[in-house]
Protein backbone atom coordinates (compact mmCIF):
# COMPACT_ATOMS: atom_id res chain seq x y z
CA UNK A 1 0.00 0.00 0.00
CA UNK A 2 1.29 4.07 -1.00
CA UNK A 3 0.36 6.79 0.33
CA UNK A 4 3.21 8.65 -1.52
CA UNK A 5 1.38 11.92 -3.33
CA UNK A 6 2.96 10.83 -6.53
CA UNK A 7 0.66 7.45 -6.52
CA UNK A 8 -2.63 9.82 -5.64
CA UNK A 9 -1.92 11.95 -8.68
CA UNK A 10 -1.49 8.46 -11.06
CA UNK A 11 -4.99 7.70 -9.78
CA UNK A 12 -6.74 10.62 -10.30
CA UNK A 13 -6.63 12.01 -13.32
CA UNK A 14 -7.62 15.51 -12.56
CA UNK A 15 -4.81 16.15 -10.22
CA UNK A 16 -1.64 14.47 -12.93
CA UNK A 17 -3.65 17.43 -15.28
CA UNK A 18 -2.74 20.02 -12.87
CA UNK A 19 1.03 19.02 -12.24
CA UNK A 20 1.58 18.65 -16.11
CA UNK A 21 0.12 22.28 -16.24
CA UNK A 22 1.99 23.63 -12.89
CA UNK A 23 5.29 22.11 -14.89
CA UNK A 24 4.73 24.04 -18.25
CA UNK A 25 3.97 26.97 -16.14
CA UNK A 26 7.45 27.07 -14.53
CA UNK A 27 8.96 26.48 -17.23
CA UNK A 28 7.49 29.67 -19.28
CA UNK A 29 8.73 31.50 -16.12
CA UNK A 30 12.16 30.50 -16.66
CA UNK A 31 12.49 31.21 -20.08
CA UNK A 32 10.77 34.74 -19.41
CA UNK A 33 13.08 35.09 -16.78
CA UNK A 34 15.88 33.96 -19.36
CA UNK A 35 14.62 36.24 -21.77
CA UNK A 36 14.34 39.50 -19.97
CA UNK A 37 17.97 39.10 -18.28
CA UNK A 38 19.86 38.33 -21.30
CA UNK A 39 17.35 41.96 -22.55
CA UNK A 40 18.51 44.13 -19.83
CA UNK A 41 22.16 42.92 -20.31
CA UNK A 42 21.93 43.84 -24.18
CA UNK A 43 20.56 47.44 -22.47
CA UNK A 44 23.16 47.85 -20.42
CA UNK A 45 25.63 46.99 -23.44
CA UNK A 46 24.34 49.55 -25.95
CA UNK A 47 23.96 52.18 -22.60
CA UNK A 48 27.73 52.37 -21.96
CA UNK A 49 28.29 52.22 -25.48
CA UNK A 50 26.78 55.11 -26.17
CA UNK A 51 28.59 56.91 -23.20
CA UNK A 52 31.85 56.56 -24.44
CA UNK A 53 33.65 58.14 -26.78
CA UNK A 54 34.88 55.86 -29.46
CA UNK A 55 38.41 56.69 -31.20
CA UNK A 56 37.69 56.69 -35.36
CA UNK A 57 41.12 55.33 -35.90
CA UNK A 58 40.81 52.51 -33.69
CA UNK A 59 37.52 51.49 -35.02
CA UNK A 60 38.73 51.59 -38.68
CA UNK A 61 41.16 49.15 -37.81
CA UNK A 62 38.15 47.10 -36.35
CA UNK A 63 36.52 47.52 -39.16
CA UNK A 64 39.23 46.71 -41.55
CA UNK A 65 39.74 43.61 -39.01
CA UNK A 66 36.29 42.14 -38.78
CA UNK A 67 34.18 43.66 -41.36
CA UNK A 68 35.83 44.00 -44.89
CA UNK A 69 35.67 40.56 -45.97
CA UNK A 70 31.84 41.22 -46.34
CA UNK A 71 30.96 44.74 -46.43
CA UNK A 72 34.50 45.67 -48.35
CA UNK A 73 36.94 47.56 -47.78
CA UNK A 74 35.91 50.96 -48.49
CA UNK A 75 32.63 49.62 -47.06
CA UNK A 76 30.95 49.72 -50.28
CA UNK A 77 29.75 46.44 -49.75
CA UNK A 78 30.37 42.96 -51.14
CA UNK A 79 28.24 40.19 -49.40
CA UNK A 80 26.82 42.24 -47.46
CA UNK A 81 25.35 46.07 -48.13
CA UNK A 82 27.30 49.17 -48.97
CA UNK A 83 27.55 50.71 -45.35
CA UNK A 84 28.46 54.49 -46.18
CA UNK A 85 25.51 56.74 -44.76
CA UNK A 86 24.35 53.94 -42.51
CA UNK A 87 23.97 56.22 -39.80
CA UNK A 88 21.28 58.06 -41.72
CA UNK A 89 19.63 55.12 -42.25
CA UNK A 90 19.57 53.16 -38.83
CA UNK A 91 20.14 54.90 -35.02
CA UNK A 92 23.54 53.98 -33.06
CA UNK A 93 21.45 51.69 -30.76
CA UNK A 94 20.20 49.96 -34.30
CA UNK A 95 23.46 49.56 -35.69
CA UNK A 96 24.67 48.28 -32.59
CA UNK A 97 22.01 45.55 -32.08
CA UNK A 98 22.87 44.28 -35.27
CA UNK A 99 26.87 43.60 -34.89
CA UNK A 100 25.91 42.47 -31.53
CA UNK A 101 22.88 39.78 -31.90
CA UNK A 102 23.69 37.93 -35.36
CA UNK A 103 19.95 38.16 -36.12
CA UNK A 104 20.21 38.53 -39.89
CA UNK A 105 22.42 36.00 -41.14
CA UNK A 106 24.99 35.18 -42.81
CA UNK A 107 26.46 38.35 -40.75
CA UNK A 108 27.65 36.96 -37.67
CA UNK A 109 27.13 38.46 -34.21
CA UNK A 110 30.51 39.71 -32.52
CA UNK A 111 31.93 39.75 -29.29
CA UNK A 112 32.56 43.06 -28.33
CA UNK A 113 33.47 45.08 -25.18
CA UNK A 114 31.49 48.77 -25.50
CA UNK A 115 34.67 50.49 -25.97
CA UNK A 116 35.43 48.86 -28.94
CA UNK A 117 31.79 49.45 -30.18
CA UNK A 118 31.88 52.71 -30.09
CA UNK A 119 35.48 52.89 -31.79
CA UNK A 120 33.28 50.91 -34.65
CA UNK A 121 30.45 53.33 -34.38
CA UNK A 122 32.45 56.27 -34.64
CA UNK A 123 33.92 54.96 -37.85
CA UNK A 124 30.74 54.33 -39.26
CA UNK A 125 29.64 57.70 -38.83
CA UNK A 126 32.41 59.19 -40.89
CA UNK A 127 31.28 57.13 -43.79
CA UNK A 128 29.32 59.57 -45.62
C1 LIG B 1 29.95 37.15 -43.04
C2 LIG B 1 29.68 38.42 -43.66
C3 LIG B 1 29.56 39.67 -42.80
C4 LIG B 1 30.47 40.17 -41.89
C5 LIG B 1 31.82 39.58 -41.47
C6 LIG B 1 29.90 41.40 -41.42
N1 LIG B 1 28.69 41.64 -42.01
FE1 LIG B 1 27.47 43.22 -41.69
N2 LIG B 1 26.08 42.41 -42.92
C7 LIG B 1 26.25 41.27 -43.68
C8 LIG B 1 25.03 41.03 -44.44
C9 LIG B 1 24.79 39.87 -45.39
C10 LIG B 1 24.13 42.07 -44.10
C11 LIG B 1 22.70 42.26 -44.58
C12 LIG B 1 21.82 41.53 -43.60
C13 LIG B 1 20.37 41.68 -43.92
O1 LIG B 1 19.79 42.68 -43.50
O2 LIG B 1 19.83 40.80 -44.57
C14 LIG B 1 24.84 42.92 -43.15
C15 LIG B 1 24.28 44.07 -42.61
C16 LIG B 1 24.97 44.98 -41.82
C17 LIG B 1 24.45 46.23 -41.34
C18 LIG B 1 23.04 46.78 -41.62
C19 LIG B 1 23.05 47.34 -42.99
C20 LIG B 1 21.71 47.87 -43.43
O3 LIG B 1 21.68 48.52 -44.47
O4 LIG B 1 20.71 47.62 -42.75
C21 LIG B 1 25.43 46.83 -40.62
C22 LIG B 1 25.36 48.17 -39.90
C23 LIG B 1 26.56 45.94 -40.64
N3 LIG B 1 26.26 44.83 -41.37
C24 LIG B 1 27.75 46.21 -40.00
C25 LIG B 1 28.80 45.30 -39.92
C26 LIG B 1 29.99 45.54 -39.14
C27 LIG B 1 30.29 46.81 -38.36
C28 LIG B 1 30.75 44.42 -39.25
C29 LIG B 1 32.08 44.13 -38.59
C30 LIG B 1 32.12 44.20 -37.15
C31 LIG B 1 30.04 43.48 -40.12
N4 LIG B 1 28.86 44.06 -40.49
C32 LIG B 1 30.51 42.25 -40.49
C33 LIG B 1 27.36 40.47 -43.71
C34 LIG B 1 28.46 40.59 -42.88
Amino acid sequence: MTTSSSSAADKNPKLKIWKKYLIIFVIIIFIVAFLSFNQQETDTFIMKTLELKGSVEDGDVLFKMNCVGCHGITARGLVGPDLHSITNRLSDIEIIKQVVQGRTPPMPSFEIDSQNMSNLLRYLHTLN
